[in-house]
């Protein structure tokens, strides 16, 4: 397994690989990595032939009052998990590398960052479109894999590299959980052994308002209102929103019907989680898809 610093070292590898007619898949990370992200190496594994994992705590996607500089890094876990996984490639740049002067260039999804997630982070996924378009420049790989839990950041990548003209392929793979249902996340080793009980709620939330679609519910507006009573029943989580939106604009829907993301946040201490579910309905036929 190599480690690369810069981006001349990305290209060569990218260059030696096409080279030889081989593919290369990318998993972006920022790290502190857990079996969450090893299902996105697993996922693109078998489907490239040359598979990289970038580390990089991108400091545009945090807020000034953020958690940039406290943000959880540990490279020796994360070597671990990249062995298990085959990966072929760590790029692992400073910032220096990614923001090489002062940043003045920035890619921006209207319009879907600043709902959700966008509505209190705003400048949130500028960061992170910015970055991965960075990543794309690098790299130029045939596929990259996002993980469900982030929903927001999926459908603001997709749309992202739609209108870019990427070619390269964009895979999601299904939100991991421990074994209580909490989504894994890097931000969860923040929370005290109180949050961290509380904070079951969100699925178990979730998986309430999943049993009332497919029991025949269909007034998004009351699912809602349903789904954040029940958040607000644990008097440790402070409810942020939870919304049914349309999947690929995340418009808010009034009935559940097509492709819809049931979306909640919360506030575990000073910890903010997210969870979701990814529902196609038509008629009495309810699937669970991914964003
Ligand atoms: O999901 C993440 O870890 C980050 O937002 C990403 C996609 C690596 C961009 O920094």
């Amino acid at each position: 397994m190599q480690w690369l610093a810069d981006a001349d070292g990305a290209r060569r590898f990218v260059g030696a690989a096409r080279a030889d007619r081989q593919t290369v898949g990318l998993v972006p990370t920022m790290g502190a990595l857990h079996a969450g992200h090893a299902a996105l190496l697993h996922a693109l594994r078998p489907q490239v032939d040359r598979l990289v994992l970038s580390i990089f705590v991108n400091p545009t996607q945090f807020g000034p009052h953020e958690d940039f500089a406290r943000y959880p890094r540990d490279l020796a876990g994360d070597q671990a998990w990249a062995e298990a996984a085959h990966v072929d490639a760590v790029f692992h740049p400073a910032t220096s590398v990614m923001y090489p002067v002062s940043p003045s260039t920035f890619v921006q999804v209207e319009g879907i960052d600043r709902v959700l997630e966008g509505a209190v982070r705003p400048t949130h996924f500028r960061g992170v479109a910015t970055v991965v378009a960075k990543l794309l420049n690098i790299w130029t790989p045939d596929i990259i894999a996002l993980g469900q839990k982030d929903a927001q950041q999926v459908v603001v990548v997709r749309r992202m590299m739609q209108e870019l003209l990427w070619p390269t392929r964009l895979v999601v793979v299904p939100t991991v959980r421990e074994r209580d249902g909490l989504a894994m996340s890097s931000r969860n080793v923040y929370l005290s052994p109180a949050e961290r009980e509380a904070a079951v709620v969100l699925h178990r939330s979730l998986d309430a308002a999943e049993r009332a679609v497919r029991g025949g519910v269909r007034d998004a507006v009351r699912l809602g209102a349903e789904l954040a009573a029940a958040i607000q029943s644990e008097p440790l989580a402070q409810l942020d929103y939870a919304v049914v939106v349309d999947a690929a604009t995340l418009a808010p829907v009034a009935q559940v019907a097509g492709r819809v993301l049931v979306a909640v946040a919360a506030r575990f201490g000073a910890t903010r989680l997210l969870d979701n579910c990814c529902l196609e309905v038509e008629g009495e036929a309810v699937r669970t898809v991914l964003p």
